[in-house]
């Protein structure tokens, strides 16, 4: 049984003027203990996806269907006290940006123990306090930002309160959506290989959001590719970076300076993402693709599964 299965989400923001298609009928399937990195130029939706199912979108301005089944129970059907009971227990998130979630007016030592005790009310406060300090030495922050207020610390280190924030109840999943891409590059590695040693000793599963695909690369088995709203490719990363088969994923791959390329065989993808407020017909990538037929421009390809475990939406995917 998947631990989260993603079946047919659409999610469009409505304003007055327009309405926008973030999310385009998206489905897949995590099963526990997989890390999954969803990648895709800016504006792709991979925030609106991961906050449509995270039930984090206000109805006034989202539109939600599909499911969003997390061990069988949908979480967009769930009231949002059923809901709550998983928040940070069960699942927890971590944003770029973060630090709106700490009060300014408590010192962090305080929120997080009273976060802590919402799911373990009989925890004492020395209990606590250890499970806090060991999360703080996880991602590298000193003891004494337990006295601290949030402004007297920087955003590195508000960014890294976060991230202990959401690891202080072992999460099943936890969701970090460009969460580590402000720190430094030693840090966000420290802190992606403790966040990997620790999901072997917890079995913890985890969606990471980057425009990073060397980070994909080196710290997710799985990757989503999303394209305007829709996902054009999904599976193993080994498959999926080592033998691309969406032109879009190919191209994404092409202009990262990722692993080998020599520099001057990089390119990036000619044109841009189309508006968002349209509805296409067909594939949503034809306008930039090299290979688009006329089939292309009318009807909107299928999920074929190339392999087992390896889906691409495109008219031209070969089956292995
Ligand atoms: N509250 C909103 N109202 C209307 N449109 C929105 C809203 N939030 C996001 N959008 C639009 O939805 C689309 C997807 O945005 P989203 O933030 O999910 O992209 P993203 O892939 O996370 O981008 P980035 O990599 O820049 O974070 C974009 O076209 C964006 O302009
Ligand atoms: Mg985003």
């Amino acid at each position: 049984m998947a631990l989260l299965s993603v079946k047919n989400l659409n999610i469009t923001y409505k304003n007055k003027e327009k309405e926008v298609y973030a999310v385009d009928d998206i489905s897949f399937d995590m099963e526990s203990g997989d890390s999954l990195g969803i990648v895709g130029e800016s504006g792709s939706g991979k925030s609106t996806l991961a906050m449509g199912i995270l039930r984090l979108l206000s109805p006034k301005t989202a539109q939600i269907s599909g499911n969003a089944f997390f061990k069988e129970n949908d979480l967009l059907a769930m009231s949002k006290d059923e809901f709550n009971k998983l928040r940070w227990k069960q699942i927890s998130v971590v944003f770029q940006k973060s630090m709106n979630t700490l009060s300014p007016i408590h010192k962090i030592g305080d929120q997080l123990e009273d976060i802590y005790k919402v799911h373990e009310p009989k925890a004492t406060k020395e209990q606590i306090k250890s499970r806090v300090l060991e999360l703080f030495k996880l991602v590298n922050l000193s003891d004494r930002v337990y006295n601290l207020y949030p402004h007297e610390l920087s955003g590195g280190m508000l960014q890294r309160t976060s991230i202990a924030l959401s690891l202080l109840h072992n999460p099943e999943l936890i969701v970090l959506d460009e969460a580590t891409t402000a720190l430094d590059v030693v840090t966000q590695g420290q802190i992606l290989s403790e966040i990997k040693k620790l999901e072997k000793t917890i079995n913890m599963t985890r969606i990471m959001i980057t425009h990073d695909m060397s980070v994909v690369a080196t710290v997710c088995d799985k990757v989503a590719v999303m394209y305007a709203g829709r996902l054009v490719e999904f599976g193993w990363v080994k498959d999926v970076i080592a033998k691309p088969q969406h032109p879009y994923t190919q191209g994404l791959i092409k202009s990262y300076p990722l692993m080998k390329a020599p520099k001057d065989e990089l390119k990036s993808i000619p044109g841009s993402l189309p508006n968002l407020s349209n509805r296409y017909e067909g594939c949503i990538f034809a306008p930039r693709c090299d290979r688009a037929q006329d089939i292309c421009k009318t009807s909107r390809p299928k999920n074929t599964e190339i392999k087992p475990g390896h889906m691409v939406s495109c008219h031209f995917a070969e089956v292995k």
